[in-house]
């Protein structure tokens, strides 16, 4: 049995939908907050079972007779540490075997608030739990480029954080596609893999890529954090959350989400969606 958590999320509900194709509903089991969220799964066979990452006894109730468990990560601004710690604790003494966890790619040292000091301390945790573990090193989701420059096409200039620095962008579908190949193959005990998409761009690429499909001319422009956040703030974002934003263009500059990984492509056995694919279909549906 595999059991996947956070499954009414965006990742781990795509992992499941990809896990269905290969694997029979009755070897997998999704891990939610909330069953009324997850209704499509139990309909599709799927094994819900109800568990907070807070709630021990909970969580070790769910994993029994589960040999693999996808731990999806918590979300920032929680403690995600506690959680995680919880979900390894619960699954060792459920009996669990293997426990894969979706970190953030790492292509530089930089630390970035709220992910990075968490991650490092549950890889560490898990790699002395005693439990077989994979490490899924995570880039940032194509998904999430709307949060860094917006859901529109901009007018004539995206304004952000990142200098000239690059993300090797990957959609999150990509992500689960490769995720569920992982669950569901051998060869990765004690391993430690880096999902990204398979080309780096800086967002004078995303620039040029936008300007090409809008026919007018698009440009980046690089900001300091300070006068950033302050934008973003007088547009209504809360402080917390544009200062969020600013560090993952600080995090981008610095070369953290830079680094290229072939893993998704080849567990893919195609090429990763590309930037301009991402935003011919996102940005433009209708040309
Ligand atoms: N690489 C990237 O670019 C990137 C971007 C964003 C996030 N992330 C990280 O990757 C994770 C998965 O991404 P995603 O897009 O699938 O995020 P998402 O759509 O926000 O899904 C998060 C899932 O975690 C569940 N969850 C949150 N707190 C929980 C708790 N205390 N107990 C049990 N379940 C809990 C949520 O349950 P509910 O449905 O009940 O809320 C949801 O199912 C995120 O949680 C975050 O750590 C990575």
């Amino acid at each position: 049995m595999i059991l996947v958590t956070g499954a009414t999320g965006g990742l781990g509900h795509e992992t499941i939908d990809f896990l269905l194709t290969t694997t029979p509903a009755a070897e997998i089991a999704a891990l939610v907050r909330d069953v009324s969220k997850a209704t499509d799964l139990a309909q599709r066979g799927v094994d819900v079972r109800q568990a907070d990452y807070f709630d021990y006894p909970a969580l070790v109730h769910a994993f029994r007779g589960v040999e693999k468990v996808l731990l999806v990560s918590a979300v920032a601004f929680t403690d995600r540490l506690s959680q995680h710690r919880n979900v390894i604790d619960a699954a060792k003494e459920a009996g669990v075997k293997h426990l894969f966890y979706t970190s953030i790619q790492r292509s530089s040292n930089f630390v970035l608030q709220e992910v990075t000091e968490s991650d490092l301390a549950t890889e560490a945790y898990l790699k002395a739990s005693g439990l077989v573990y994979t490490i899924l090193r995570n880039g940032y989701y194509f998904d999430g480029l709307g949060y860094l420059i917006g859901s529109e096409v901009p007018d004539a200039e995206i304004r952000f954080t990142a200098g000239e620095g690059k993300v090797a962008f990957v959609t999150r579908t990509d992500l689960a596609a490769a995720t569920a190949a992982l669950l569901t193959s051998e060869g990765h005990d004690n391993q430690e893999y880096t999902l990204t998409g398979s080309e780096a761009y800086s967002f004078h690429d995303i620039a040029q890529e936008l300007s090409t499909l809008a026919g007018r001319p698009i440009t980046y422009h690089s900001s300091e954090l300070a006068p950033y956040i302050a934008q973003k703030v007088a547009a209504g974002l809360p402080e917390p959350v544009a200062n969020f934003f600013a560090q993952w263009g600080a995090a981008t500059k610095h070369g953290m989400l830079a680094g290229t990984d072939n893993t998704v492509e080849r567990l893919l056995g195609r090429k990763p969606t590309s930037l301009r694919e991402y935003l011919k279909t996102t940005y433009f549906p209708e040309a």
